[in-house]
C-alpha cells in the first residue's frame, strides 16, 4: 500500500545535499575531498550576538514568543529596514519565521491556489520551484544565460504573464548566479508589475550584505507597488547564523496577517533565544560585521583569477552572494575517459570523482549548462580546488 500523499511525490530532494553528502561521504572513506557544494558562511557567530543569546537564556527567554515573534524584534527589523533600506514597515507588517526558508512558504502558502503560476526567473534558488509544488502551483520559468548576466528583462516578464500569475519569486542578489538588479532594472521590472495588480513579488534580499559594490535596491521601494511587494531577509548569510534558524517577512498588512495565521498553525514564534540575538545582531552597525564581506570578496577576486585559467569555463566575475556559477556547455554532450556527460549535474559529479572538488550541477537551479561553486571556503582550499580542476580538465581540450 503506498501511504505517501501526491505532494510528497511531487517533491525533489535538493540536489545540494545531494552534493554534500556524496563529498562527505568520501571524506569519510579517507578521500581528500574539498568541498565547495554548501551555501553558508564558514565564519562563527560574531562575538556580541553570541553573548546576547547567553543573556537571553540567564533571563530565562523560555516561553514561547508571540507568532509574528518579539515586537522588539520587529521594532529592530522595522528599524532596519528603513536604515539599510529606506522601506517602511510598521512591527504589524513583518513576520519573524524559521529562517527565510519559513517566511517564502508562508508568503506562498498565503497566496497560491492549485494551479497557480508563479514566475521564477532561472538560474533561482533550488527550493524555490519545489515550494511552488508543495503549494499546488505552477513554476513558470524565464530562461537567462551569462550574456545577459543571469538577469531578466521587463520584456520577458511581460510575456510571461498570464491572468494566472499571482506571483514572481526571485532572490537580488541572486544565489547561484551572484547577480543583482540594479536600481533601473527594478524600476522597469516594477512597471510592468504595477500594471498587473493581482501580481505579488516576493523579493529574497537574504545576500543583501553579501556585495562587493554598492548596496543593492529593494523592489518594495518603488511606492507604486509598495502594497504588492513581500520583502524576505534573514540573519543567516549576512550575520553567518545559518544554523540559528531567523528570517522574517515584511509585507502589506493583509499579507502579514496570513502569515501570521500559517505560522500559528504550523510552526509558532522562533526559537526565543535565537530571537533575542538577532535584535542585538540588527540594531549593530552593519559596518561591524564588514569583515565578513571583505574576506569574501578578496576570496573572490582569488577565485576568479584561477577560474578565468580553467579550460572552456565561461565565468562571470560575481557581484554579490559567495557563488561562482560558470557555463560548462563546452562538456555538456561529450564523454571523458568514459563518462557520458549529459549535464551539468553529471559534470559536477565528474569533477567530484576525478579532481576531488565538490560543486552542484545546475540542473536544479534550472541551468543544465552551468555549476555553482561556493567560495565559503578557506583561502588555500579554494586555490587548491581551482588547481585540481584546472589540472583535470586540461586533458580534455580537444575532445
Ligand atoms: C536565496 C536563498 N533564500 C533563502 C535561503 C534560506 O535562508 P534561511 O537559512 O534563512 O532559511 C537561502 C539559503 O541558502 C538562499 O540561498
Amino acid at each position: 500500500m503506498d501511504k505517501l500523499s501526491d505532494r510528497i511525490k511531487r517533491l525533489g530532494y535538493s540536489q545540494t545535499f545531494v552534493m554534500s553528502n556524496k563529498a562527505r561521504d568520501m571524506k569519510a572513506a579517507g578521500i581528500d575531498v574539498i568541498s565547495l557544494t554548501l551555501g553558508e558562511p564558514d565564519f562563527d557567530v560574531p562575538e556580541n550576538i553570541k553573548k546576547s543569546a547567553l543573556e537571553a537564556i540567564e533571563q530565562n527567554y523560555s516561553h514561547y514568543s508571540p507568532v509574528p515573534g518579539f515586537l522588539e524584534l520587529r521594532q529592530a527589523i522595522s528599524h532596519k529596514l528603513k536604515r539599510d533600506n529606506q522601506l517602511d514597515y510598521k512591527p504589524t507588517q513583518i513576520c519573524v519565521s524559521n529562517g527565510a526558508k519559513q517566511a517564502i512558504l508562508n508568503v506562498l502558502a498565503a497566496i497560491i491556489n492549485d494551479g497557480d503560476e508563479v514566475i521564477l526567473p532561472v538560474p533561482y534558488w533550488v527550493s524555490y520551484d519545489e515550494m511552488v509544488k508543495m503549494m499546488g502551483g505552477k513554476s513558470i520559468f524565464i530562461k537567462t544565460s551569462y550574456v545577459n548576466d543571469f538577469k531578466i528583462t521587463a520584456e520577458q516578464l511581460q510575456e510571461a504573464i498570464t491572468p494566472k500569475t499571482k506571483a514572481i519569486l526571485y532572490s537580488s542578489p541572486c544565489n547561484p548566479s551572484g547577480s543583482y538588479y540594479t536600481y533601473d532594472e527594478l524600476q522597469s521590472l516594477a512597471k510592468v508589475i504595477a500594471k498587473n495588480p493581482q501580481i505579488t513579488v516576493i523579493s529574497d534580499e537574504i545576500y543583501e550584505f553579501i556585495n562587493y559594490e554598492t548596496t543593492t535596491k529593494s523592489i518594495a521601494a518603488f511606492p507604486e507597488i509598495y502594497e504588492q511587494v513581500a520583502v524576505i531577509n534573514g540573519m543567516s548569510k549576512g550575520y553567518a547564523m545559518t544554523g540559528w534558524r531567523i528570517g522574517y517577512s515584511a509585507c502589506p498588512e493583509w499579507l502579514a496577517k496570513a502569515c501570521d495565521k500559517i505560522q500559528g498553525q504550523m510552526t509558532s514564534g522562533a526559537n526565543t533565544v535565537a530571537q533575542r540575538a538577532s535584535i542585538t545582531a540588527l540594531n549593530t552597525d552593519p559596518s561591524e560585521y564588514r569583515y565578513m564581506i571583505d574576506e569574501f570578496k578578496k576570496r573572490r577576486d582569488i577565485v576568479f583569477e584561477l577560474m578565468k585559467e580553467i579550460p572552456n569555463f565561461k565565468v562571470l566575475l560575481p557581484k554579490s552572494a559567495f557563488y561562482f556559477f560558470p557555463d560548462v556547455s563546452y562538456y555538456i554532450g561529450k564523454t571523458l575517459d568514459g563518462v557520458e556527460i549529459k549535464d551539468s549535474d553529471d559534470f559536477a559529479m565528474f569533477l567530484l570523482d576525478k579532481a576531488h572538488v565538490g560543486s552542484v550541477g545546475g540542473v536544479s537551479f534550472g541551468s543544465p549548462e552551468c555549476v555553482r561553486f561556493s567560495y565559503a571556503a578557506s583561502e588555500s582550499e579554494l586555490r587548491e580546488a581551482m588547481r585540481r580542476i584546472k589540472e583535470c580538465l586540461e586533458k580534455y581540450q580537444q575532445v
